[in-house]
């Protein structure tokens, strides 16, 4: 299919809050679909980077709340701190980078002088970022004000007002397109600029991602006003920026389609109400997060209740194939199959869900690949509606490494699970969980 065109080299960078998650949405139904979209075809030979105005703690709260992928780059509290990989290793380079002409007590001194400004928690404070709340009427004197009276204190500083509500002091050379044009300058000198930049944002912290030179912009349906307004006062004769019609991550599926940067439907948005892929294709990655796709409507009782499910099952599971579950039990092919014919429906009404992270693929052989992912799921126990989306840490994940083999006739297609294995991640849960992790 050319849609997986493996030379597709696209780099996302995207804020959070009422960007890539949409806090009106308690199921994350876009979000969901983004990250099927993201693994199934982008996360191969793209770059995924979160550009958030939270600080690390506030950024890993939403973390443990929201079913947000593990971005390659995270950059946070305004552009004012980047870490690369799963285990955020910071950029000290950037933030020595941003000391020079910058006096955190200066503007903490100045600052205290304007009544109309209400600090943020302490948690949001950085050292490279003051944060203040300041009613919306008042905001825009209150941003040249300030502006003003730091630079005749000769500083250089930037003055956000973000959301209606929330105003940043960082050094000029901060921000989130600040940040950006860094790591692509960073990119360039290592030869590995991507081919195509898609920024996206709702609010007045994300203006600066849209300033960056040649990038694909997209203002997300449900976009501030200060960002709208910007919009029309700097950029509106650009091309390459659009105010989509979507909310959210809706918003950034629709920007990849609508500048061509590559695949845009979702495998979410693939599956009919039988259980029935629209859309076929050989391809490892794509196949294992369909499959999970099909699985939590399997569970959810979102798909018909007949034989072809389990007939699907059985045509990728070889007889002799092996499955591993997380508690380390070995399972049959009959046993896996029987096993999912009992579990039809009995997440039905309750916020269940499953998506992979981190998929990888290597081939391993003329017609094998060894496919390894997080495979996350939501509370599987819950079933008090949404609020368990809320209330803390709900999730559940395994690791899981597929081994995965074409059939050798090519006209028989499809893709035989030769062996699966999954082992609980973060050590195990504290109840036993058998139907958590057990395909
Ligand atoms: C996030 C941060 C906050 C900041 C705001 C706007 O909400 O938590 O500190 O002021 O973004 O940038
Ligand atoms: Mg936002």
């Amino acid at each position: 299919m050319d849609r997986l065109d493996a030379s597709t080299k696209l780099m996302i960078v995207s804020d959070l809050d009422l960007t890539m998650v949409d806090h009106d949405d308690n199921h994350n139904t876009s979000l969901l679909k983004f990250n099927a979209l993201w693994e199934a075809y982008y996360r191969r030979d793209s770059l995924l980077v979160f550009s958030t105005g939270r600080s690390p703690t506030s950024y890993r709260k939403l973390r443990e709340e929201r079913p947000l992928l593990t971005p390659d780059i995270t950059v946070m509290s305004v552009g004012t701190e980047i870490a690369y990989g799963e285990s955020m290793v910071p950029d000290e380079e950037w933030e020595r980078f941003l000391n020079r002409n910058w006096n955190r007590d200066l503007v903490m001194e100045e600052t205290l002088k304007f009544p109309e400004l209400k600090p943020q928690s302490e948690a949001e404070q950085r050292p490279h970022k003051v944060s203040f709340f300041v009613e919306k009427n008042k905001a825009p004197q209150v941003v040249n004000a300030v502006s003003e009276r730091l630079e005749k204190r000769g500083l250089d500083v930037k003055v956000l007002y973000s959301s209606g509500i929330a105003l940043d002091v960082l050094p000029k050379r901060a921000g989130k397109g600040e940040a950006l044009a860094y790591l692509l300058k960073k990119f360039e000198s290592d030869r590995k600029a991507p081919t195509n930049v898609l920024v996206c944002g709702d609010s007045g912290n994300d203006t600066d991602l849209f300033s960056v030179p040649n990038v694909y912009g997209v203002m997300v349906s449900n976009a501030q006003e200060e960002l709208l307004q910007w919009y029309v006062d700097n950029a509106k004769d650009n091309p390459k920026v659009i105010h989509a019609s979507e909310r959210c991550a809706g918003g950034i599926i629709e920007a990849i389609g609508s500048f061509q940067l590559g695949p845009n439907l979702s495998p979410r948005d693939i599956i009919d109400s039988k259980g029935c892929c629209k859309v076929e294709t050989i391809d490892p990655c794509f196949e294992v997060v369909k499959f999970y796709v099909l699985y939590e409507r399997w569970r959810r009782g979102e798909v018909e209740k007949s034989e072809l499910y389990l007939e699907y099952l059985k045509s990728i599971f070889p007889a002799g194939g092996i499955a591993v579950d997380a508690n380390g039990k070995e399972r049959s092919r009959e046993e896996l199959i029987d096993g999912m014919r009992g579990l039809y429906g009995d997440m039905k009404a309750t916020p269940f869900r499953t998506w992979l992270d981190g998929l990888s693929s290597a081939q391993v052989g003329s017609n094998s690949w060894l496919l390894r992912f997080n495979k996350w799921e939501s509370s599987s126990s819950s079933s008090r509606s949404s609020s368990s989306w809320l209330s803390g840490n709900q999730f559940l994940g395994c690791f899981t490494t597929v081994l995965m083999s074409s059939q050798s006739k090519v006209s028989e297609g499809g893709l035989m699970w030769m062996h699966v294995q999954h082992t609980w991640l973060d050590g195990s849960p504290s109840e036993p969980q058998h139907n958590t992790c057990f395909i």
